[in-house]
């Protein structure tokens, strides 16, 4: 018996802001972040809305797609790096807020690789017979990570430019603080029907040696207190990223994973239709597009609206594919994943 996907969804929060709107409060243009990321627009959520609020309408909408109810959920595999708060997790949160049965509620940190290794486990929790309908989530609320304190701007139409403090301060960051964007994915892993559909393969790598290629330093227990003001004055909250060194590890390790997980399932490029990477950079996606040697109707990107939605990337991508046409019933799909940690893996899928 295989696990298969019953059905997926998604929520993103209505604030978009285009790369214009981002120039207004750092020293960055529409041009250069079009030209290195692709990314045209992201959407950020609220004030006070956190990720579980976000999480919630995606994990609803899959539930529906799967013609399940919340009371048939029987445990939750909550992917994120940015959760509601230090503890609990994000999963017990959304427990509540969807109205579940007090079933098993993870939350798991593999950060842009998570919702990978969330299938691995729904995979494995629902072929051992142990549980049958697992919700899986991935989902992010960057917003508090951002450098600035000018959602006024952003989101609210304000008419203002940030003080020049302020716009150097978010300047400093600007490489990596136009990248993400805030979003969910959710999809519902059932058991299947002995046919030849769902999850084939999972294959999950991690190497904590690049731990400080992707990260963010404070706070945390290597420091007493966990916080202190000084972190946030000095920018140790906002997420470091060596742009240039996870874009090489990524281009390399992304088509390795690829190639191993369908070797070892005895198939080729040539029988897959469709490949899901984590979206990082539409660079990089094109450049893991260039080295596996694949037609462009082979791969999906959709980081140009969204932007980088870290654990959320692959299940919204999934989903837009599926109503997009592009992963049909009977296609063979690959969705690959890599991020801080670092972790990454692939997993494959039968439609
Ligand atoms: N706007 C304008 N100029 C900028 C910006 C910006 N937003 N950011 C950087 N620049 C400038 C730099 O200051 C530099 O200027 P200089 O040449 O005068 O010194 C120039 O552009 C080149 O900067 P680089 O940082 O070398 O730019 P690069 O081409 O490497 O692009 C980027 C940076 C987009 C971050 C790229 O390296 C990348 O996408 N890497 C992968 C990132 C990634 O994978 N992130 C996801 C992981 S996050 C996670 O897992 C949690």
């Amino acid at each position: 018996m295989r696990a298969i996907i019953a059905g997926t969804g998604i929520h993103v929060p209505p604030n978009v802001v285009d790369n214009h709107l981002l120039a207004k409060i750092m020293d960055t243009s529409d041009e250069w972040i079009r030209q290195r990321t692709g990314i045209v627009t992201r959407n950020f959520a609220d004030p006070g809305q956190a990720t579980s609020d976000v999480a919630v309408p995606a994990a609803e909408q899959a539930l529906e797609d799967a013609g399940l109810a919340e009371g048939d959920v029987d445990y939750v595999v909550f992917a994120t790096m940015t959760p509601d708060f230090y503890f609990p997790g994000s999963g017990a949160i959304l427990q509540h807020k969807l109205g579940l049965r007090p079933v098993p509620c993870l939350d798991i940190r593999q950060q842009c690789a998570g919702f990978v290794y969330g299938l691995q486990l729904a995979d494995a929790l629902v072929r051992s017979g142990q549980y049958r309908n697992v919700l899986v989530i991935g989902a992010e609320v960057h917003a508090g990570l951002m450098p600035w304190t000018c959602w006024d701007i952003l989101i609210g139409g304000a008419e203002r430019r940030p003080p020049a403090e302020e716009f150097a301060f978010n300047t400093r960051f600007r490489d990596r603080a136009v990248l993400f964007g805030d979003g969910a994915g959710a999809v519902v892993v059932v058991p299947g029907e002995g046919d030849e559909r769902g999850i084939l393969d999972v294959e999950l790598h991690t190497d904590g040696s690049h731990v400080d290629k992707m990260w963010v330093r404070a706070g945390g227990s290597a420091f007493r207190p966990y916080f202190e003001p000084g972190m946030h004055a000095r920018g140790d909250t906002v997420p470091i990223v060596e742009g240039r060194e996870v874009f090489k590890i990524a281009v390399t390790l992304m088509p390795q994973v690829v190639l191993h997980i369908l070797q070892r399932n005895s198939l080729t490029l040539d029988d897959l239709d469709l490949l899901i990477p984590h979206q990082a950079n539409l660079r990089i996606s094109e450049a893991v597009q260039k080295r596996l040697g694949l037609p462009d109707e082979k791969v999906f990107n959709d980081i140009q609206k969204y932007g980088n939605t870290t654990a959320a990337t692959i299940p919204i991508a999934l989903h837009e594919a599926r109503q997009a046409g592009r992963a049909r019933p009977g296609d063979l799909v690959c969705l690959v994943g890599l991020g801080s940690g670092l972790h990454w893996g692939a997993v494959l899928y039968r439609v």
